[in-house]
């Protein structure tokens, strides 16, 4: 299908109270605007247009996108006014029209959606609601036929009763819309040109309405402030803790994660409580994730295990490792299978090899460390001299006692050993035993100092 996609983003979103313009508010990490984006892209139209209005600048910053066509609506003059300063840009056979503001859209609905139209036909997305509040009025024929959308504060009594209300999401011939929308008219109660006019002209021209509701009501929530915003988050959050369910993790509280990316998860993974979720994020089969841990960007392979409150950031982690309690993993990290990062640690920029350890209260960056290395506590890389940084590299099972400091650029060889307490700057071949602390003196008959007589 020859599809043209249409945005609306040019409200003030006023109800936000925000310097941020209201569609680059982020629910799950992503701006609003991006998940409807995503959402219209699913669908290959050959044309994707955003009506933006205050603060359009601002939107293109937060929302880059390069297969965007930015219209812009000076002023907000209605619905129908917003479509209007699009058309110009399309030549498609449909349109179809979303909303900034409503980012839980899903593409399987839209797909159906759409394919509902043809040169005869509209479609238009409904719910029937309990409570359909301020929304606008789908009017039937006796037959069931649509014959109007009359918006709520221009409804009669009885036109407020009914509870089929218009989401606002439409598909049209663009044929159609060209000529309908230079007929609206702004005298109506709210003095706005109203899209949901078209309707009417269509009735009168003799097309169809075709009308379709979306899976699920959420799909059509529109946010206009952050505690609706905050509600639509929970339920997004519990989609994605179901998927995952779903696909063999066990979410030992799905209200207590939150995915903000991608994440794919292999079989028996389980996530404890308070899990973060950032970015891209691949977990292997048997990964088990404590408490209270941020995983971002990072791919971690099946059997590893991530102990409480550790952060994972830019990492790829192998199979079978151990990680924390109470570790930090930054960028440009890689651990090979069943190493062990153990409390208080953090790691940048580090190669650590099969097997090897890394227990207690280290900073490893910008080092290569071979396969079955240990290294003792408090062991610290200094890469770093204020401009520049150096590499330490550390050969297959070597021993670095603990408490030392490796001033790099620096080697340590293969089987060395590093006595603890240990500054080292320079080289230590394989095999040797390296100590690089003062000696120790005993002296005899030392005496404390005493108090002097009449002090306290
Ligand atoms: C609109 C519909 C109403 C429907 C409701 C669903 C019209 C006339 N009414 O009402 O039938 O039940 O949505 O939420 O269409 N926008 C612009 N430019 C404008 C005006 C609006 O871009 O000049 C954008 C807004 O940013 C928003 C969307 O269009 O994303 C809807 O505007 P809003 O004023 O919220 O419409 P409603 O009055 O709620
Ligand atoms: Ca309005």
């Amino acid at each position: 299908m020859d599809l043209a996609i249409v945005i609306l983003a040019a409200g003030k979103g006023t109800r936000m109270r925000s310097a941020l313009p209201k569609v680059a508010h982020p629910l799950a990490g992503k701006p609003m605007l991006g998940h409807v984006l995503d959402a219209a892209r699913a669908l290959s139209p050959s044309r994707l247009c955003v009506v933006f209005g205050h603060g359009g600048d601002r939107v293109q910053r937060e929302v880059p996108a390069a297969d965007v066509t930015w219209v812009e609506q000076a002023e907000q003059l209605g619905t129908g006014h917003a479509v209007a300063q699009a058309m110009p840009h399309l030549d498609q056979e449909v349109v179809l029209i979303l909303y900034g503001d409503v980012p839980l859209i899903q593409p399987h609905t839209l797909q159906a959606f759409v394919q509902r139209v043809d040169a005869r036909t509209l479609a238009l997305m409904t719910l029937d609601m309990d409570d359909p509040g301020a929304y606008g009025r789908i009017v039937r024929s006796d037959a069931g036929a649509v014959q109007a959308i009359v918006e709520y504060k221009d409804a009669s009594d009885a036109q407020k009763a009914i509870r089929e209300i218009n989401t606002g999401i439409l598909a049209c011939p663009r044929a159609f819309l060209a000529e309908a929308l230079p007929k609206l008219s702004s005298n109506n109660a709210q003095g706005e040109y109203y899209l949901t006019d078209v309707i009417a002209m269509a009735v009168a021209a003799g097309l169809n309405i075709d009308t379709v509701q979306p899976a699920h009501a959420w799909e059509v929530d529109g946010v206009n402030d952050r505690v609706q915003l905050a509600r639509l988050e929970r339920i997004w959050q519990r989609q994605q803790a179901e998927a995952l369910m779903r696909g063999g993790a066990s979410v030992m509280d799905p209200a207590r994660l939150d995915i903000r990316g991608v994440v794919t998860c292999g079989e028996d993974v389980v996530l404890d409580i308070n899990t973060v979720l950032a970015g891209e994020v691949t977990l292997g089969d048997r990964v088990t994730i404590g408490p209270n841990c941020l995983i971002r960007n990072a791919r971690i392979a099946a059997g590893t295990h991530v102990e409480a409150n550790s952060v994972i950031d830019g990492a790829d982690v192998g199979e079978h490792c151990q990680i924390g309690p109470f570790a930090r993993l930054r960028p440009g990290t890689r651990l090979a299978a069943g190493a062990k990062i153990g409390n208080f640690v953090e790691t940048k920029k580090a190669d650590i090899g099969p097997g090897s350890k890394v227990n207690h209260l280290s900073y490893i960056g910008d080092a290569h460390i071979g396969a079955g290395a240990n290294i003792g506590a408090g062991t610290i890389t200094c890469n770093y001299d204020g401009v520049n940084k150096f590499e330490t590299h550390i050969g297959d099972d070597a021993f670095i006692g603990s408490n030392s400091a490796l001033v790099a650029p620096v080697k340590i060889g293969a089987s060395a050993t590093v006595g603890a307490g240990s500054v080292v700057t320079h080289d230590v071949p394989d095999d040797h035993l390296a100590v690089a602390r003062s000696k120790q003196r005993n002296l005899s008959g030392w005496k404390r100092p005493q108090k002097k007589q009449g002090e306290h």
